[in-house]
């Protein structure tokens, strides 16, 4: 039989991956941290917008993040199914709003981009949009609708998958984390586990490290240098009555709706290392621009500011694939499209673990594209 497969990180992405594994057959062990603070899983908003979210400067995302998309609604069908659980998965689309003369100007840049790229965006006018969605500010100018761009609730997706999991029998250990490699002739042999202050090793052949902003930190082993660094993120759960059925974009903020009533406002993007702390100003900036665009949420209630780190690499795509070292492979970096990714990185990586045999797809995200200059790891 073959060796299980060890993951390190229980966000979305490991635990997709873990999931997808044991839909083929395979046996997983996952290792989750001592303090979950700062999960990009916990923070994100979930929306599932390969469209609005299209970067002009990484154009081999699109296409991942397309078949990404195309692949949630069977996903969740599974997860859903697998744990009697629901996801929240919500296919109402996104509306991008224009709320003055800049904002038109930066969206009709946009718009000129994803058609170039063939991504389908509707054009509205300040009477359509409001038609739409009703709560939307008399400022509105104008904006496109983009009917794929669809949303899930991170949360609750990562419960789902946790239940999913333990029913068919992964092994779940909480409160450690991975620090090291046990080498053997090139290949692993096992994998440095720290509970608290204690360290043992856990023997095993087959590792995937997913653990998002924390992916090389710390860790005492020679890993391609991705150079992975936590973006922080600050985004607001508001609760109250339902006041919007779209996700809506304006170029200054996000809002997504849930069934519940809750509202999720986001999110800030900085460069401060692993500082969980929120700001003032970050959720000033926030409900300010949330409040231009639907101004019946200043009556809704501040419920929570969470703050998480987006995964960063140095080229700002994900790491997804093997290392040099046989047996060790990387998930994340998945930076600003974690949940969207999900899907599409764990179905393919679980197959390139399983079959070992690696899809033309994941070549873009290769880690060994960052071999070039082995350097150790940052600590
Ligand atoms: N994908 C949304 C964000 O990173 O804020």
């Amino acid at each position: 039989m073959k060796d299980q497969v060890v993951i390190a990180g229980a966000g979305i992405i490991g635990l997709a991956l873990a999931f997808e594994l044991q839909e083929r057959g395979e046996r997983v062990k996952i290792l989750m941290p001592e303090d979950e603070a700062g999960t990009a899983t916990l923070t994100a908003a979930g929306m599932l917008a390969p469209v609005s979210e299209a970067d002009v400067e990484h154009l081999h995302l699109v296409p991942l993040a397309l078949d990404s998309l195309t692949r949630y609604p069977d996903f969740v069908a599974r997860v859903q199914a697998a744990s009697g659980r629901p996801c929240g998965y919500r296919s109402e689309g996104t509306l991008w709003v224009a709320l003055h003369r800049d904002h038109r100007a930066e969206l009709e840049h946009l718009l000129t981009f994803m058609d170039h790229r063939g991504l389908s965006a509707e054009r509205l006018d300040a009477r359509s949009l409001r038609r739409l969605e009703p709560g939307l500010s008399p400022r509105a100018v104008g904006g496109y609708r983009i009917p794929a761009d669809h949303q899930v609730d991170p949360r609750a997706l990562r419960l789902a998958l946790l239940e999913a999991l333990d029913r068919r029998g992964a092994e779940l250990e909480s409160g450690c984390r991975a620090v090291g490699l046990e080498l053997r002739a090139g290949a692993l042999a096992g994998l440095r586990v720290a509970y608290g202050e204690r360290r043992e090793v856990l023997p095993c052949t087959r590792v995937v490290l997913a653990n998002g902003a924390w992916l090389g930190h710390d860790f005492d082993g020679a890993l391609p240098d991705c150079g992975v660094r936590p973006v922080r993120g600050q985004v607001l759960r508001l609760a109250g009555p339902v006041l919007l059925q779209h996700v809506i974009r304006t170029p200054d903020v996000y809002l997504v709706p849930r069934a519940d009533g809750r509202l999720i406002v986001g999110a800030s993007s900085e460069e401060r290392g692993f500082d969980g702390r929120n700001s003032a100003g970050a959720t000033h900036d926030l409900l300010r621009h949330a409040i231009a665009a639907v101004p019946e949420i200043a009556e809704l209630e501040l419920e929570e500011i969470s703050v998480g780190f987006r995964p960063a690499t140095r080229d700002h795509l994900p790491v997804i694939g093997a290392t040099a070292i046989r047996g060790l492979f990387l998930c994340g970096g998945h930076f600003r499209n974690g949940v969207l990714l999900a899907p599409a990185s764990a179905a393919l990586l679980a197959d390139a673990i399983h079959l070992e045999r690696t899809d033309a797809a994941l070549a873009p995200f290769s880690p060994r594209r960052f071999e070039i200059q082995a350097c150790p790891n940052r600590n």
